[in-house]
Order: structure tokens, then sequence, then C-alpha cells
């Protein structure tokens, strides 16, 4: 799913109860309303990796989706050119149409293929690579950073934004049901993350050591600094849909293993008719933390 800190809870479709495909054409506009919500953390994001990438020439988006980064990283860097690049071919034409929409379209290119070996595509190394929350959706993990950190230029910059901490919503105890409802949900997203990966092709299992990682890709200089997005209540009505969206998602994706008393919650919390939804109740917030690694390559 188009979810918050490192994970994708998907929609179930052919693979029964606890299917972890994910249809990523579908998931387009939640994709972009969500990187729109999330487009301060990744603009202070940017301004940190600014002070190390100086004058790049080449931006990569790697697992781009729709592309609301790569837009950024265009207006971060208005001397770079950027190409998104991703396996969803409709995803890339999102990416475009906003391009064309923001005026950066004269230094804005996609690049549509099974990541890591479509790089093998790009006409010159990269001075910056970025792969948010796209990584994790790779079956070897490891081999994909050697790919990655291959087509950087030297002196190049490979970007990872993996891990962070559960977002929150809601506080602990919200009036209804057992307190403690998105604890319980994020450790059933946990486990339906390694159901996600176990199932991918090739998949590899790996530690989610990130700077060791990305060490071990041959970079050098590992850094990782988190950001934060804090939208206190009352929320905004965008940060609300996303609550929504989020929440919807979870009880599609891993609600029908919750008891019934949290499923019976977390019902109420998305029933549009109950006063107390998240649709309208006034503790809604977002919490979120995003974790971005850095490393470099020799120059
Ligand atoms: C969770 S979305 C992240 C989108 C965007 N980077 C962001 O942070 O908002 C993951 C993206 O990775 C892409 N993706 C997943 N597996 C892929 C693969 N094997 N090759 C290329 N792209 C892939 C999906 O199409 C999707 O756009």
């Amino acid at each position: 799913m188009a979810h918050d800190h490192h994970h994708d809870t998907g929609h179930r479709h052919g693979h029964g109860h606890h299917g972890t495909d994910i249809d990523w054409n579908e998931m387009g506009p939640l994709l972009e309303a969500q990187a729109e919500l999330f487009a301060p953390v990744y603009e202070r994001a940017m301004a940190w990796l600014a002070r190390e990438v100086t004058g790049p020439g080449l931006i990569v988006d790697a697992g781009s989706g729709p592309g609301v980064l790569s837009c950024l990283f265009a207006e971060a860097f208005p001397g770079a050119r950027v190409v998104a690049v991703d396996a969803t071919a409709p995803l890339l034409e999102r990416a475009r149409a906003r391009a064309v929409r923001q005026g950066v379209a004269d230094r804005f290119d996609t690049l549509a293929g099974e990541l890591p070996d479509v790089l093998d595509k790009l006409e010159y190394p990269a001075d910056l690579l970025w792969a948010s929350r796209s990584l994790h959706h790779l079956g070897d993990q490891r081999a994909a950073l050697a790919t990655f950190a291959e087509r950087l230029a030297p002196g190049g910059t490979l970007a990872l934004q993996e891990g962070g901490l559960p977002s929150r919503f809601l506080p602990r105890d919200i009036g209804i049901g057992r307190p403690g409802l998105q604890a319980r949900l994020d450790a059933l997203e946990e486990e339906w993350f390694g159901r996600m990966r176990a199932g991918l092709p090739g998949s590899v299992a790996e530690t989610e050591d990130w700077p060791g990682l990305l060490t071990a890709a041959g970079l050098e200089h590992p850094r990782s600094r988190t950001f934060l997005l804090d939208l206190p209540a009352p929320v905004t009505d965008r940060g609300r849909a996303y609550v929504v969206a989020h929440l919807s998602r979870l009880r599609e994706g891993v609600g029908d293993a919750l008891d019934a008393e949290d499923r019976a919650t977390l019902d109420r919390l998305l029933d549009p008719s109950d006063p107390a939804s998240v649709h309208v109740r006034p503790d809604v917030f977002v919490l979120a933390a995003h974790t971005v690694h850095t490393a470099v390559r020799r120059g």
C-alpha cells in the first residue's frame, strides 16, 4: 500500500485472505496523495542531501511511482536532469504529466522497466540515485544495491528511504474499544510485510542494516537521518483523508486477523456515519518518521 514508514500493506486480490501482491497502478492516486502530504519531509531531506550533493547533473529516482518526489528533486536541484524509473508504466505517465504541470518537463525523463536491471539503460551514471520505499519491493536487496552503486558516477551519492517509525494517527486510548489498537495493527503489518517479502520473485532474506548494506555495496561514508512529519490535531482535510485511506487499506490488508473487538473498533473508525470515526473525530493527527540512509561512491 501507499503507505507511510516502510511497508506497503496491499490490497488483496487473487491470493485469498492474506495476499501480498500489490496493484501499483491502482495505487497511483494514493501514492500521489501521500507523497504530496509528506512533501515537507522530502523537502527537508533534499535540503540535507544538497549539503553533500552539490550541483548534480543527473538524479535518478528508482521506483519513483507517480513522480511526486522526482518533481520535488527537479525543483530542489534546478541544474539537474531527473530520470524517474519504475516498472509501472502508467505511473510514469502520471510522473510526466506532473513534470509538465510543474514546468520542469524539459529536464525530466522516464524509464520503464524492472529494477535493478533497467538501470543498465541509463545513458549516464547518476550523481544522485534515490530510492524511497522501493528497494524493499525487490527480491534481492543486496544485489539491487550493488547494481544501484555501479550506476553512480565517481563521487555520486546513493540515498535510500527505508525504515523509520510506525506512524501514529490517534491517541492510545480513543474512548472506544481496547486502548493500543495502532500498536496491534503495527504488529499485523510487520507480519504482512514479512509475507510480502517472502513472496517476491527471487526473495532473499536480508538483515535490514541499511548503512551496512550500503558499505557492502562498496560505498563510503554512510549516514542516516530521520525526518518527522508532525501534523497535530486538528488535522487538515488532506491529513484526515490520508488517515482514512491508510486505515482503510489496513482494514482490507490485515483487518481480518484482528480480534473481534479490535475489528469492530476499526470498523467504527472507518464508518463515516459514526461520530467516533476518523472522518469526523477531533483528535486525529499524523505523526510519521522517515529515515534516509546515504553513502557515496569513491571519487
Ligand atoms: C511504495 S511505492 C514508492 C513510490 C515513491 N518512491 C514514493 O516514495 O512515494 C513503490 C514503487 O516501486 C515500484 N516497484 C515495485 N517493484 C518494482 C520493480 N521490481 N521494478 C521497478 N519498480 C518497482 C512500484 O511500481 C511503485 O511505484
